[in-house]
């Protein structure tokens, strides 16, 4: 366990002046650019030297414009957050939904999300991003063929350098939904199964995981984490590539929800979620905790 190994995922929201906590998950806030900064600077002065970053923009459309315009919220945030800090690791993630008027991660055809419409979106989306300043991006939507079309589309750019950590493994959750408060970005109608996996299934994940490999991934997510931990350590077994999990919201939720109820002691906890990720094998550890492990790590709480 490092702090080199933690990335800290974070709202940044288009406008001026804006730094609003998100209600249900008291302690993170949503960032307008000129207020992101200060964030940043904390996270480095913590050790925490990688962020992921998730765009609120201000006005969505049935095919997510927003996504991949060069002036998008998440473009703007890593040309500012590459200017200010460059030392920091900044990662995009890939994805739709936060800027589509039905709030489903692809292209719609009447009413189900059309894979392969979807790529060549996606493929500009993860382009805009590196253009921006991305070091890495996270394509978290979840098409079929998605890091083949997104490799394809950034080696022809010539970003032949810039790696992808794909969500290869993620489930259809309950525990995205302080998130979805969080970016607005709930499906006005359905759910997410007929592209995320149902979380009963075991092998659908190392099939995700082998094919996202194949297409040119150089790192496998799981996502949630804690529920999932199972999965990390039989794809870290079966495969070659670094793997990540991700402590989502829900799971921040809970704790901090908990913790102020005083009924769970919020360091302890965190601690030993941490450190189950880990020993289940992630290699990377995703979390709205990344500060507070951070200092965890540095009075030798954890490590
Ligand atoms: C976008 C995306 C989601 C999360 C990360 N990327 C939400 C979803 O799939 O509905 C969830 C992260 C979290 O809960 O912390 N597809």
């Amino acid at each position: 366990m490092d702090k080199s190994s933690l990335v800290y995922p974070m709202f940044v929201k288009a406008g001026e002046n804006i730094e609003e906590e998100i209600p249900t998950m008291p302690g993170q806030f949503r960032y307008s650019v000129d207020r992101m900064p200060k964030l940043l600077y904390e996270l480095m002065d913590a050790g925490v030297t990688s962020v992921m970053l998730f765009g609120i923009p201000d006005h969505k459309d049935e095919v997510g414009s927003g996504a991949y315009a060069c002036d998008g919220i998440v473009q703007t945030a890593l040309e500012k957050a590459k200017k200010e800090v460059p030392e920091l690791y900044c990662i995009g993630d890939v994805c739709m939904c936060e800027y589509t008027s039905h709030g489903h991660c692809g292209i719609l055809k009447d009413t189900y999300v059309d894979n392969d419409l979807t790529l060549e979106k996606l493929a500009q989306i993860a382009v805009s991003q590196v253009q921006a300043g991305a070091d890495m991006v996270a394509p978290s939507d979840m098409m079929d063929g998605h890091i083949r079309a997104i490799r394809e589309a950034l080696d022809q750019k010539g970003f032949i350098t810039t790696p992808i950590m794909s969500y290869a493994v993620k489930y259809a959750s309950a525990f995205y939904g302080p998130f979805r408060d969080a970016a607005g970005s709930a499906p006005s109608f359905g759910d997410r199964k007929s592209y995320q996996m149902d979380y009963h299934n075991r092998r659908e994940a190392m099939k995700e995981a082998l094919l996202d490999i194949q297409e040119g991934a150089d790192i496998i997510m799981v996502k949630p984490a804690m529920s999932y931990l199972d999965l990390v350590r039989e794809i870290k077994d079966a495969t070659q590539v670094p793997m990540a999990a991700y402590s989502v919201s829900g799971e921040y939720a809970m704790v901090k929800a908990g913790a102020k109820l005083g009924y769970i002691d919020e360091a302890a906890i965190l601690c030993e979620m941490a450190a189950g990720a880990y020993r289940a094998g992630t290699d990377i550890y995703m979390t709205y905790y990344a500060k507070e492990i951070a200092h965890y790590m540095d009075e030798g709480r954890i490590g």
